[in-house]
């Protein structure tokens, strides 16, 4: 039985960090693990030009607790104003490693987004031109679309089609939640990736609604049924190097989470390691778990892997704070509902 694993130190390839006290509290729960993170550009106002994600990364860094080392990747938020000249100028620079498309409406902070898929295609253009991969929200919009049905349907929509219309444009279908979502990337051979988060591949939609309703299990694009956990899982770890670890950690306070009208998004910095190695070992797959948290991701990004490493060893269940403070408030930690056993050391 195996129960030492030492791996590169892996990455986060889509992480919300927030600002201000919430940023100073979420940052080295990040940090203590990952070596890098690409950082969602969704604050209130968002992240939209190269001048805002360089202030921003100034920001991150000045929040970094001494001792811990950390790089932030940043992206700029795709908005129908977006500057083709600006963008290629930041992702030049070495500043901005990706751009985030949210459908306007789709989740939390995303009024910014685009609405006419149209208006944004000349920048689409020079991105596939000078190879700054797109990050995608993958779900529509329209009203009378079920929740459940939104990321299927925004592959045939709209995904495909900018797809289509866009050759040579690298794109990350950011934490799928379907076996659409599998499929259609297992289908591409060359411009297409796709993140996975920790708690899609430990939670389905029972979890959510079954025996009361659990808001910290409520996260956008919301878990599907138990068929489409198990695809997610199987992806993972298969050893594809398409498939790679985004935990879209977001951080809420618990009062913006348990009320009539709560915000979507779970918070799993704290512990992502110790849930991702959990769900590996029962698949059996620990030897895929450095490809999924640290290969894969620069392998589609073209940076290196990270020169240092960590070890995780399997023992007692891992203690780890059901909630952290934020300033703001209280922030509870995702809980599997099972004991963890792998730390990292
Ligand atoms: C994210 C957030 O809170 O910023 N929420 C979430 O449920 N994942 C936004 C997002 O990535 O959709
Ligand atoms: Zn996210």
């Amino acid at each position: 039985m195996t129960d030492s694993i030492t791996i590169r130190r892996p990455d986060d390839w889509h992480l919300h960090l927030r600002d201000g006290a919430m940023l100073q509290a979420v940052l080295p729960e990040t940090a203590r693990h990952f070596g890098r993170a690409i950082i969602m550009p969704n604050l209130v106002p968002p992240v939209v030009t190269g001048a805002h994600a360089a202030a921003y990364r100034e920001r991150i860094m000045a929040a970094l607790p001494e001792g811990m080392t950390f790089e932030p990747l940043m992206t700029l938020y795709l908005t129908e104003d977006t500057d083709p000249e600006d963008l290629a100028a930041a992702h030049a620079s070495g500043l901005v490693k990706a751009v985030k498309l949210y459908p306007a409406g789709a989740t939390t902070n995303s009024h910014s987004g685009v609405r006419n898929f149209d208006n944004v295609r000349p920048v689409l253009e020079k991105m596939a031109e000078i190879g700054l991969p797109l990050c995608v929200h993958g779900e529509v919009t329209d009203a009378e679309i079920d929740i459940f049905d939104r990321e299927a349907v925004f592959i045939d929509r709209v995904l495909d089609p900018i797809r289509q219309a866009t050759p040579g444009l690298r794109v990350v279908m950011e934490h799928i939640t379907t076996r659409d979502g599998v499929q259609y990337v297992a289908a591409d051979e060359t411009d297409l990736g796709a993140t996975i988060t920790a708690h899609h591949l430990i939670i389905n939609r029972n979890h959510i609604l079954v025996g009361g309703i659990k808001p910290h299990y409520y996260c956008l694009p919301v878990a599907k049924r138990e068929e489409h956990r198990l695809e997610l899982l199987k992806a993972a770890t298969s050893g594809d190097a398409r498939y790679f670890l985004g935990t879209d950690s977001a951080p809420h306070t618990d009062d913006n989470k348990e009320m009539a009208c709560g915000c979507a998004g779970c918070f799993t910095a704290t512990n992502t390691m110790s849930l991702v190695a959990e769900m590996f070992d029962r698949e059996s797959a620990l030897d895929k778990l450095e490809g999924f948290v640290s290969l894969n991701g620069p392998g589609f990004y073209g940076l290196p892997v990270n020169e240092s490493s960590i070890t995780l060893t399997k023992g007692d269940p891992v203690e780890y704070p059901s909630k952290i403070e934020s300033g703001d408030g209280p922030v509870t930690v995702f809980d599997p509902g099972f004991p963890l056993h792998w730390r990292v050391v």
